[in-house]
């Protein structure tokens, strides 16, 4: 598979629990294409873990990075790059989604989302009293934005990660480029 012109590299933003990551890799294996994922270039620069950098040096800290990183990603190619689920929460990074590939919001039910995340108790922002409720909040809040970045929207609860895959190569071979630039 080879995206054409200027659509160099997948993309894949949403909530998470999502599945951006397992996604991701399925995809690029397939594809032959590079894993990349930007919690994992913010994890390795400064060799610890998301929980510890927001812990000792807090969410804005971590926000800043999270903008680094995608401007260092700029210029990738035959790459699938995974992102934090708050990326979107920056305006300044939807120019740098966009020009580094066609965009991708896989999106669940917030049951789904719960069911996957709390699995796995190391993600900073569902240290809360009430992580349920939390999950709630910030889907709501967030949603609207992964929407107006996405150029393809691909559901994904009750999906195995290789039927999303599948999911995902189908749309994005029906996408064309010029389709952002007319609104959709
Ligand atoms: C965050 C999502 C996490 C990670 C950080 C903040 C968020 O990534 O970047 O904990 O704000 O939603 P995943 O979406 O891969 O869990």
């Amino acid at each position: 598979m080879h995206l054409s012109g200027s659509t160099r590299n997948l993309v894949l933003v949403g909530f998470m629990g999502s599945g951006k990551s397992s996604v991701g890799r399925e995809i690029a294996r397939r594809w032959g294409y590079r894993f990349l994922d930007t919690d994992s270039v913010i994890r390795q620069k400064h060799s610890k873990s998301i929980l510890e950098i927001f812990e000792s040096q807090g969410e804005p800290f971590f926000r800043d990075q999270e903008h680094l990183a995608l401007c260092e990603l700029q210029g990738s190619v035959d790459c699938v790059i995974a992102t934090g689920g708050g990326i979107v929460l920056q305006p300044r990074n939807y120019p740098l989604l966009h020009t580094l590939g066609i965009i991708v919001w896989l999106t669940a039910t917030e049951e789904f989302i719960w069911e996957r995340v709390s699995r796995n108790r190391k993600r900073p922002l569902l240290q809360t009293a009430n992580p349920r409720g939390t999950i709630s909040h910030l889907i709501s809040l967030r949603n609207p934005l992964y929407e107006s970045v996405a150029d393809i929207t691909v559901e994904t609860s009750g999906l195995t990660h290789e039927e999303v895959a599948n999911r995902v190569a189908a749309a994005v071979k029906l996408w064309a480029p010029g389709r952002r630039e007319n609104g959709h």
